[in-house]
């Protein structure tokens, strides 16, 4: 039975991730390098969970109760020991999570499932770090978690087949839906979705459109909720040019080279939404669609 929850990394997938689990009755912990981090997650969950109490789908105290069941931590040596589940979910950088996982194995307790939200980088090669890859797999999450029903599972060669059922059960505890995908970088999802926005940025740069008709195209001719340059926005740019560079390395096919202005806005800071600035201002109250780059 999983109980006790750590999240590694308190970006927006990284508190989506604990949104969830903590609405489901799990004690969780989140935690990250920076405290800065961990407060604008604890607001921005706060902030998630009023919507919900303004369009009446919880009470006050139902929302209460989910922020009490999520502790926050620099700390989490404490929370490792009791964990039962970690879900790793820090910035697509391998070396990074290969050293994560390395201190999970060192610290966590023997049966603890060690999860990555990995969106590209193949589950069998953090397993590597650890001397449990039978206990390794991935858990890849979608932004804004609390919304989107998918959990894609990715059992590593390694995985064990029960650690594979008890996240399949576990899915559907929270809610979600899981898809079980082979251990190939990109999975399914971001290795279908991300040439589509590459191929976006491509069309942009080209002044094929502009970025109103480009997201106008794929949200009324294929009935997409998000065009997307704005769903790249959204996504972060900075966490598409990894995930295109790890697709690229590993897959090694064309469509997944990063396209020069992609990696134009992310050497300038532009980020996406979380920077206020991508290929649309996000300064206002409403988003503007930019003009040059
Ligand atoms: N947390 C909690 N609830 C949220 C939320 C958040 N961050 N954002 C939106 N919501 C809720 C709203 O409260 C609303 O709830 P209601 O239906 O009960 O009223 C509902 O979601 C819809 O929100 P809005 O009315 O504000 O806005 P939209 O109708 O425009 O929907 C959207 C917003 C759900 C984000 C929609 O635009 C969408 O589905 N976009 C595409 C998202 C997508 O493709 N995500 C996957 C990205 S890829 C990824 O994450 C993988 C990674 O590896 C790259």
């Amino acid at each position: 039975m999983l109980k006790n929850i750590v999240v590694i990394g308190a970006g927006s997938m990284g508190n989506g991730i604990a949104h969830v689990f903590a609405q489901h009755q799990f004690s969780v912990t989140l935690t990250d390098v920076s405290a800065t981090q961990l407060e604008t997650a604890k607001n921005t969950i706060a902030r998630n969970l009023a919507r919900g109490v303004k369009k009446e789908r919880l009470t006050e105290a139902e929302a209460a109760a989910i922020l009490a069941g999520i502790q926050y931590t620099t700390d989490a040596s404490t929370a490792y020991k009791n964990a039962d589940l970690v879900i790793e979910a820090v910035s697509e950088d391998e070396a990074l999570k290969k050293m994560i996982f390395k201190q999970l194995d060192v610290s966590c307790k023997e049966n603890c499932i060690l999860a990555s939200n990995t969106s590209s980088i193949a589950i069998h090669q953090l397993a590597a770090a650890t001397t449990r890859p039978e206990r390794v797999i991935g858990m890849h999450f979608f932004n804004p978690v609390p919304v989107m029903p998918l959990v894609e599972i990715i059992q590593g060669d390694a995985t064990a087949t029960e650690v594979v059922h008890t996240i399949q059960n576990l899915t559907q505890v929270i809610g979600k839906t899981g898809v079980l995908a082979r251990d190939v970088s990109g999975f399914v999802a971001n290795r279908i979705l991300l040439p589509m926005l590459n191929e976006a940025i491509g069309t942009l740069d080209q002044g094929v459109s502009d970025v109103t008709g480009i997201d106008t195209v794929m949200k009324l001719g294929m009935g997409h909720p998000m065009g997307p340059l704005e769903l790249a926005d959204f996504i972060g740019l900075d966490v598409c040019l990894s995930i295109l560079e790890v697709l690229y390395t590993s897959l090694g096919e064309a469509h997944y080279k990063p396209q020069p202005l992609l990696k134009r806005l992310v050497a300038k800071g532009h980020l996406g939404k979380k920077s206020g600035r991508g290929f649309y201002d996000y300064a206002g109250e409403d988003k503007v669609a930019l003009q040059s780059f």
